[in-house]
């Protein structure tokens, strides 16, 4: 199986450039906000969600720890990026489903997901990327992916790229989506 996550970090590194903003909607531990943070450099700015307290400690403390004592982490739901993000963003990042090693019962849920999708289209600049990966392996997980492709699929100042980890129908799935120059 192709590993989505490295595949998502490098097309965040052929767009990324030290100075950017980069938003991880999805904070976990901190893994891709580590990733995205070392894209941007001391100069570039980072902005994070999550709505479990336990990740945003792990993620903090692994920022910190790299010297991104900047980032900026909220405990709120990623469909509040409106609110918080106002300056143009060059990348934003979903990795949905529950955090591994957590509880699995608290998982991202689809009307949030497409708000936060939709407010994300809204700050990114022209040939910034949205990307996504959907898990069609747990409960309700698969619905969500077909409900994001759809979203992004009619995102007309978008072009969409679908990556499936596997040939296997519940394998995981990358969602790159540019914004059109
Ligand atoms: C697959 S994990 C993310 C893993 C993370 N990218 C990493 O590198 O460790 C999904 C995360 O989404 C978070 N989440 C679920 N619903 C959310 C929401 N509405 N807003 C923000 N984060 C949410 C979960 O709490 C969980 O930590």
């Amino acid at each position: 199986m192709i590993r989505l996550t490295e595949l998502a970090h490098e097309r965040w590194r052929a767009v990324l450039r030290p100075g950017d903003m980069v938003v991880d909607a999805t904070v976990g531990n901190g893994h891709d906000t580590l990733v995205l943070a070392r894209l941007v450099g001391p100069t570039g700015r980072v902005i994070g969600f999550d709505i479990q307290p336990d990740a945003l400690f792990a993620a903090r403390q692994r920022l910190d720890d790299a010297g991104f004592l900047d980032a900026r982490l909220y405990f709120d739901d990623h469909r509040k990026i409106a609110e918080f993000v106002t300056d143009p963003v060059r990348v934003v990042c979903f990795n949905l489903g529950y955090l591994p090693g957590g509880n699995k019962s608290i998982t991202t849920r689809v009307d949030s997901t497409l708000d936060a999708i939709g407010a994300a289209a809204q700050v990114l600049v022209p040939g910034g990327l949205i990307t996504v990966i959907g898990y069609r392996g747990h409960a309700g997980g698969a619905a969500e992916t077909d409900a994001v492709r759809d979203q992004l699929n009619s995102m007309v100042e978008f072009a969409v790229e679908k990556i499936p980890g596997s040939e296997s129908p519940v394998s995981p799935v990358l969602f790159v989506a540019a914004k059109r120059d």
